[in-house]
């Protein structure tokens, strides 16, 4: 757990110069060898002079600090305290953090050119053009991949967007794409002619919403995907990913986040597993309980009930939470927080910085979004609570100095292909490229969100029950999906900021995860539209 240790390594908070030095390995040689050359001078008698030398070689030293020295020795060696039992699992680890210790300590890459805190920058442009590529027409070997094309739309624009880019013009190519994917059932599949599913119609949504545009959001049939969401929603509350396919976790929150970016109704059709005659059974209805069950003795999260936890769902179920009601309600209402946040806590390593997705398992930079993102969320539960205990906003729950350690250092590919990446020997590839950089922005940024309103069970004026339980419920939902989340860059008390300012990347909304004005124009677009 690295943010426990932090502490040791607290600075104050200081703006980053923008000043690339050499590597730290590179600037102890050359401190090195300029030690051995300038030999106390023997020639000198009296104290004084020996002195007179001293001081300016002290001076030089505070004022440009040698970047190896910045690095906390809590992100360059091993712990402290290793359990010597060696297993299969212990060796993995081992050779990880083999792997990573180069990196972290500014040896690799041997080129490389690092700042004041040994950090090195982003390379913005290679991994630009590493996504275009990914955009683009791809060889024949990457056949497989045909069933992710929405995914890779996804992951790509919305790299493209957390790095600074503008991708409306990639509007017209993401119409035309989406157009041969949504099939009548009302799902999209992940191309021409494939199943709908969950999954691959949640990527083609986050796309249409990233470029954006009447034409783009009228591509969706609204109809058609609100009757066959009915279709997945089950009895005990979940969603199944496609029909007469696995319930888990996924589908709760693929499905919440399609409905209300789409904002659907919420009712169900007779044809839904779920659907109840007497109209007490919507489509939210019991998601929370299910969500409930997902919750392990770990204090994580599972896919379904009674598997293992992972981090990936630990997202996905704060994600749909936070989009049935105001997080301080819905996620403190659900789960037990405090469990959840020692298993969150647990997921990040030293010396890598990064995180885990579950419990003896290795650090991937994928989780710095799929775990990382969880933060913001679980501060929005703290503190929209009137819980005297809850940490002050600037207190960060988990090492934003490790996790932005691990992606700058560890997780980018350096050379000239780009691209970001699991771990160091891995491959970048679009996925992970897009959920890092996702996860550099849960590091850089903090985000912020009203206390919640009165509840709404208590605001409605209906009169039958059930009535009144649906519109609460739908009410909950309406508002936490228009909640405005206050951003700032982070400037907290995890110490100081080591990563340059042209390195931060844009923020994204903590629960859709694309940027809050794509939310705000394809909610505000179909608030517009009369019916279907
Ligand atoms: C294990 O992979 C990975 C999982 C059990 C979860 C994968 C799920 C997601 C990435 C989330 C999908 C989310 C949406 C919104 C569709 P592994 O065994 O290769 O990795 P590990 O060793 O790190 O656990
Ligand atoms: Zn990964």
């Amino acid at each position: 757990m690295v943010a426990a240790q932090q502490h040791h390594h607290r600075r104050s908070v200081s703006n980053s110069s923008s000043s690339r030095a050499p590597t730290p390995a590179q600037h102890s040689q050359q401190q090195t060898s300029q030690a051995t050359t300038s030999s106390p001078p023997a020639a000198a008698s009296d104290t004084d002079s020996v002195i007179d030398e001293e001081i300016p070689i002290h001076t030089h030293q505070e004022q440009q600090p040698n970047p190896a020295n910045m690095i906390p020795d809590l992100f360059t060696q091993y712990p402290l305290v290793r359990d010597p039992l060696v297993t299969q699992t212990s060796q993995v680890q081992d050779e990880t953090v083999e792997a990573c210790l180069p990196f972290l300590r500014g040896e690799e890459p041997e080129d490389g050119v690092f700042n004041e805190h040994g950090v090195p920058g982003l390379d913005r442009e290679k991994h630009l053009n590493f996504l275009r590529q990914w955009l683009g027409k791809l060889p024949g070997r990457f056949i497989a991949l045909d069933a992710g094309r929405p995914w890779f739309l996804y992951w790509c624009l919305s790299a493209m967007t957390l790095l600074g880019e503008d991708v409306t013009p990639y509007r017209a190519g993401v119409i035309e794409t989406a157009r041969t994917m949504q099939n009548p059932d009302g799902g999209f599949g992940g191309g021409g002619g494939q199943l709908s599913h969950l999954a691959t119609s949640y990527a083609v949504v986050l796309a249409i919403a990233l470029v954006g545009g009447e034409e783009a959001y009228e591509v969706i049939d609204r109809k058609a995907m609100w009757r066959w969401l009915g279709r997945l929603k089950q009895p005990d509350g979940g969603f199944q990913v496609c029909v007469g396919g696995e319930e888990d976790i996924r589908g709760a929150y693929c499905a919440a986040v399609i409905i209300t970016l789409l904002k659907l109704p919420l009712d169900l059709t007779p044809e839904s597993p779920a659907y109840r005659e007497d109209g007490s059974v919507n489509l939210l209805t019991g998601v929370a309980d299910y969500v409930r069950r997902c919750q392990t003795y770990e204090g994580g999260i599972s896919g379904q009930p009674n598997a293992e936890a992972h981090g990936a769902y630990a997202f996905c179920a704060l994600g749909c939470l936070s989009l049935l009601d105001h997080p301080a309600r819905s996620i403190a209402n659900t789960l037990d927080v405090p469990r959840l946040i020692s298993w969150l806590s647990s997921r990040q390593y030293a010396p890598e910085g990064g995180f885990s997705g579950r419990t003896n398992k290795l650090v991937d930079g994928c989780y710095s979004h799929w775990v990382g993102g969880c933060f913001p969320l679980i501060e929005a539960c703290l503190n929209g609570s009137d819980n005297k205990l809850t940490p002050s906003p600037e207190v960060s729950l988990f090492s934003r100095e490790g996790l932005t350690r691990y992606i700058l250092c560890c997780a980018q590919d350096h050379t000239k292909r780009g691209g970001l990446r699991d771990k160091p020997g891995k491959f970048a590839d679009a996925y992970h490229t897009n959920y890092v950089l996702s996860g550099l922005s849960a590091a850089q940024h903090q985000w912020e969100l009203d206390k919640p309103t009165p509840d709404p069970t208590t605001a409605t004026t209906s009169t039958s029950p059930l009535d009144t339980a649906a519109a609460a419920a739908a009410a909950a939902s309406e508002a936490a999906a228009d909640a405005v989340w206050a951003v700032l860059p982070y400037l907290g008390e995890d110490g100081p900021q080591i990563f340059d300012n042209r390195d931060r990347v844009r923020p994204i909304h903590p629960v859709y995860t694309i940027p809050q004005r794509c939310v705000v124009g394809m909610r505000e677009y179909f608030a517009g539209v009369e019916g279907f």
